[in-house]
């Protein structure tokens, strides 16, 4: 068995988790390998594909050296022992399952090819986020093989958009979850070299942790789920206090000095967005009903309820204070991305606020570090003339009624406020849905100021 590497699948987890692989193993090759030209084109280029902070520094150090980007799939599985398969599992819109299971279809493809092309025994790492039991399902088309054997294992991903190299290069633990058997464990021990990392430089192997492949496939979906529960837990609080006058920021800071509770997640804004929350919990509740767990199922359905909740009172709220009626008013949503330092705008909370704006006939300009040409794309079919895409939030809010803070980018507190006022509709009104700005400030400079949970 050879050390080589090949992961199918160049996205946000195959891109830097395989650049800083190879960053820390640089005797073995690694490639990378999508069907897609452009995507691969992009990670050869001086443009990724993806905005990470810190990745442009390590592909461009591994890049060429031991990384390699490739369409040349046929090529990289014959040539690697060790595949890693990192394929989108977007939320299956059709048949069984639509709208909550997972889609499946390029997971088996992947498989097939992979059946197809072998010629000698491979591990074979599931990486993407999948339903529980679904290494077993691909373990049993990959050994319909006669001669070579497969060991399917489970690494989920736990990187978070925006800090994915830190936590790559640091990781809280990485989880491998392999068979019992000897193959099974042979095969856990060649992916916990891999993250140790030549001469044992990267991840403690105590940080390593290692379980059956169904207990590494739920953690997946479960620590997820139970973060998107924090976020949901402290948004419905957050409404709680903005009926009762307390002030949810306090009321984070206490819970989060219990250290049983901890002051991570504990943010109310918008709600949560991003590729994983909505689909992995989503995922475990079409596991759960599959099982028949109703009451379980409804208990995580309930999350994502609360979370489009938190949405639909953010317009609820801005309607009031504009007087019940925004038919016509200009609102400057500042931030499409789903949380700062990504472009990413999948299940961003500002996209369902601003369709909801759309439909009151608002004039929308949208400001966005990163997120623009997404937000293009997004909002294709609603772009008649009454949204704009603005680079510059000095330019969105002019004229504005209310400025709509969506995405804490570090830029927005350090604006110039009183420029920003003395540009915009009177009666002028913040609404930062982020609590990122300083309100008594703004309030000073003359703004009218709404807040989450307070
Ligand atoms: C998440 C998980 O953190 C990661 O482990 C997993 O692999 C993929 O999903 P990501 O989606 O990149 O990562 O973002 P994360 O930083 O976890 O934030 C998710 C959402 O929750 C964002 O919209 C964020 O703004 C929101 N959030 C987070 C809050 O509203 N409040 C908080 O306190 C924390």
């Amino acid at each position: 068995m050879n050390k080589d590497i090949v992961c199918v699948g160049a996205g946000y987890i195959g891109g830097p988790t395989m650049a800083v692989i190879a960053k820390m193993n640089p005797s073995r090759r690694v490639w990378v390998v999508d069907i897609n030209k452009e995507r691969i084109d992009a990670w050869n280029s001086d443009n990724l594909p993806i905005y990470e902070p810190g990745l442009d520094e390590v592909v461009r150090e591994v890049r060429g050296k031991n990384l390699f980007f490739t369409t040349d799939i046929e090529g990289c599985i014959k040539k690697c022992d060790i595949v890693f398969v990192g394929v989108n599992t977007p939320t299956k819109m059709f048949g069984r399952g639509a709208g909550r299971a997972s889609d499946l279809q390029f997971w088996e493809a992947t498989a097939r090819n992979i059946a197809k092309w072998a010629e000698s025994d491979k591990i074979v790492v599931e990486k993407s986020t999948l339903p529980v039991r679904t290494a077993a399902a691909m373990s049993a088309i990959l050994n319909t093989h006669e001669s070579l054997k497969f060991t399917v294992l489970s690494n989920p991903e736990f990187l978070a958009e925006g800090t994915a190299i830190k936590d790559l290069l640091s990781p809280d633990r990485v989880l491998i979850g392999g068979p019992a058997d000897e193959a099974g464990k042979r095969a856990v021990d060649e992916i916990v070299d891999i993250y140790a990392g030549e001469s044992d430089c990267w991840v403690p192997r105590e940080k390593i942790l290692t379980t059956n492949v169904w207990s590494a496939e739920l953690t997946k979906l479960a620590a997820n789920a139970m973060l998107a529960q924090r976020v949901s837990s402290v948004n419905a609080l957050s409404q709680l206090c903005e009926a009762t006058g307390a002030d949810i920021g306090e009321v984070a800071r206490v819970m989060g000095a219990d250290t049983r509770i901890g002051s991570k997640f504990l943010k109310a804004g918008p709600g949560f967005g991003g590729s994983c929350f909505k689909k992995d919990v989503l995922n475990l509740v079409y596991l759960c009903e599959t099982f028949g767990l109703k009451d379980a199922a409804l208990y995580w359905n309930q999350v994502i309820a609360m979370n489009d909740s938190q949405q639909r009172r953010i317009v609820e709220r801005l309607f009031h204070a504009l007087f019940n009626t925004i038919a016509n008013k200009k609102i400057a949503v500042f931030g499409f991305a789903f949380k700062a330092d990504t472009g990413d705008t999948r299940e961003t909370p500002s996209g369902a606020v601003v369709r909801m704006l759309h439909e009151e006939h608002a004039r929308l300009a949208i400001t966005d570090p990163k997120a623009l040409p997404n937000a293009k794309k997004d909002l294709a079919d609603i772009m008649d003339g009454s949204i704009e895409l603005v680079e510059d939030p000095y330019e969105a809010a002019k004229d504005a009624d209310a400025v709509l803070v969506m995405t804490d980018w570090k830029q927005y507190p350090a604006l110039d406020w009183s420029n920003i006022y003395a540009s915009m509709r009177k009666p002028a009104l913040v609404f930062d849905a982020r609590n990122c700005l300083a309100a008594e400030e703004l309030r000073k400079i003359g703004f009218k100021t709404l807040n989450i949970g307070k």
